[in-house]
């Protein structure tokens, strides 16, 4: 074995650390390799006022904030007098790790819940979605309208203001920060959604269940090599590609320490990111932070529908918001619902009868805040 083999394993190694949570860099934190907030790929996080955008612009442009599987942002808009019409794009999804699109539905909810937030803050009293996608989706993408009537000259959101801090924090939480009972109550009240329903893990017993499960999960993830290696399409490894292709994961988003970070950005190549050592990482990873969460959440729905996957993005998003008010940090994970073996064992932890859906196993913790994802341009998501 050679040295530079030697430090590419152990390069690989620490990065499991953090990739799962696809690590590193703390926001507003100096960095050898953080983010240039100037680039256009960021934007729209500081774009919290209208400032000379319409407001169906200004209402997609929130929608893009929202987060979605490996950052694929796979969304369409079609705005019109009174309307936004919303697709899911087919073309940007994770592909054998999302052949059902379940995860690509619920991106398109989250999506969703931010431009309903926008457009109640811009002042439009009566906002109300008309979803489709149960009779659409399959064919055409297409999700349903987003209705916009009588405007008045002021609004407001408790959560508008989320939409610009929220992130997902994929590192360990503060396990001595217990989440009080009052803010979980918070959380459930918040959904009014028909059909779909959230269950709490707080319980050290309740965690540790779902911890055996998370980690059961991603060992059976990383054997599926075509539902690996469809994910990691979307990793990109070196900054200007990140922040030229605006869409994916990288390492710049996670708390690895920044030599990890120029590690990525000098040295690693695609070979190795498909490479055992990196899947052995990803167990590394969940294996570290997993027990490091004091709160998990189970969103599920009665029916499985592509209307139900919509609505459960929708609550995941008010679980982002409300949590980035507060000051925690939420990171799903899908692979314990996306393994059918696990998926059967989170089943039997819920009063889910075998209609219903689990749709997505949540982290909620305290923790520090990492750098800004990217975003797509408006041009590119506006039909
Ligand atoms: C339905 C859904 C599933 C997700 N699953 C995971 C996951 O399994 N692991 C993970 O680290 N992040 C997951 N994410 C978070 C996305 O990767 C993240 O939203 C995206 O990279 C954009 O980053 P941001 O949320 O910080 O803006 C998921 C997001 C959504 C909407």
């Amino acid at each position: 074995m050679t040295n530079k083999t030697i430090s590419r394993r152990r390069f690989l190694k620490y990065t499991g650390l953090t990739l799962g949570g696809m690590a590193a860099g703390t926001y507003g934190v100096s960095t050898l390799n953080r983010a240039d907030y100037s680039d256009p790929a960021y934007t729209y996080w500081r774009h919290k006022v209208q400032s000379g955008m319409s407001d169906n612009e200004y209402i997609v442009m929130c929608g893009t904030l929202a987060p979605s599987p490996h950052n694929t942002q796979p969304w369409k808009f079609k705005p019109e007098p009174g309307v936004i019409k919303i697709f899911a794009d087919k073309s940007r999804s994770l592909g054998a790790a999302d052949p059902d699109f379940k995860l690509m539905a619920q991106g398109m909810g989250c999506a969703l819940e931010n431009m309903k937030i926008a457009a109640l803050k811009l002042g439009y009293k009566n906002v109300t979605f008309h979803p489709e996608a149960d009779s659409r989706f399959q064919k055409d993408g297409y999700c349903g309208a987003l209705k916009l009537n009588t405007k008045s000259s002021s609004g407001n959101h408790s959560l508008h203001d989320s939409i610009f801090i929220r992130q997902t924090i994929r590192s360990s939480y503060n396990m001595a920060h217990a989440i009080p009972d009052d803010f979980i109550m918070a959380l459930s009240n918040e959904n009014n959604l028909p059909d779909i329903h959230i269950k709490w893990f707080k319980s050290p017993g309740e965690r540790a269940k779902v911890v055996s499960i998370t980690k059961e999960a991603i060992r059976l993830f990383i054997d599926n090599d075509s539902m690996y290696r469809d994910g990691m399409k979307w990793f990109r490894l070196k900054r200007d590609e990140w922040e030229t292709k605006r869409d994916g994961i990288s390492i710049f988003t996670s708390n690895a320490p920044f030599y990890i970070k120029h590690w990525f950005e000098w040295v690693a190549s695609r070979q190795d990111l498909n490479s055992d050592t990196m899947k052995e990482s990803e167990v590394g990873y969940i294996d570290h932070v997993a027990p490091l969460t004091p709160l998990w959440g189970l969103i599920y729905s009665d029916v499985k529908s592509y209307n139900n996957r919509i609505y459960g993005g929708q609550m995941l998003e008010k679980v982002y918001l409300r949590a980035a008010k507060n000051g925690y940090g939420v990171c799903p994970l899908s692979q314990p619902t996306d393994m059918k073996h696990t998926d059967d064992k989170l089943r039997e932890l819920t009063e889910v009868g075998q209609k219903g859906e689990l749709l997505t196993l949540f982290r909620l913790g305290k923790a520090d805040m990492l750098e800004k994802s990217v975003r797509l341009d408006l041009s590119k998501v506006i039909i």
